[in-house]
């Protein structure tokens, strides 16, 4: 069912300085800042060749990956995100075969403005796991 690997993200606590470490030290493409009022982050894409890597900075008092931070404090790998054609079918496939979809089970507009879920991570052997309809 899964697709192409979308991206891998990584929370960091500095994004300005992780934009200038992956352009700089890392020679990679890196897009421009964009907030995300309704995910609760600030992200830039570094594009590779063959995938994408998302780093996230916490936006406003509520966001989801502050916590993780707390945990993390150096930041790392918060989540990957897989490919689906359809992300309803997928969705009601993965509810059907045991895995838990985060939220309201509705898909919400990421980062790329398509529709995405986040699946469990208990559910996947401790990975935070994003599906996103292509
Ligand atoms: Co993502």
């Amino acid at each position: 069912m899964i697709g192409r690997l979308n991206h891998v993200a990584i929370a960091v606590r500095d994004l300005a300085k992780a934009s200038q470490v992956y352009r700089e030290t890392l020679g990679a493409q890196v897009s421009e800042t964009v907030q995300q009022h309704e995910h609760g982050v600030t992200t830039v894409f570094v594009t590779l060749p063959n995938t994408k890597i998302e780093l996230l900075e916490p936006l406003g008092a509520d966001s989801p990956i502050a916590k993780f931070l707390e945990r993390n404090p150096d930041g790392g790998v918060h989540h990957i995100c897989y490919e689906v054609e359809d992300i309803i079918a997928a969705r009601d496939v993965l509810k059907a075969k045991g895995a838990r979809v985060l939220g309201d089970g509705n898909p919400k507009i990421g980062a790329h403005g398509k529709p995405v879920l986040f699946l469990h991570p208990k559910d996947f052997f401790g990975t935070l796991v994003e599906i996103e309809q292509v």
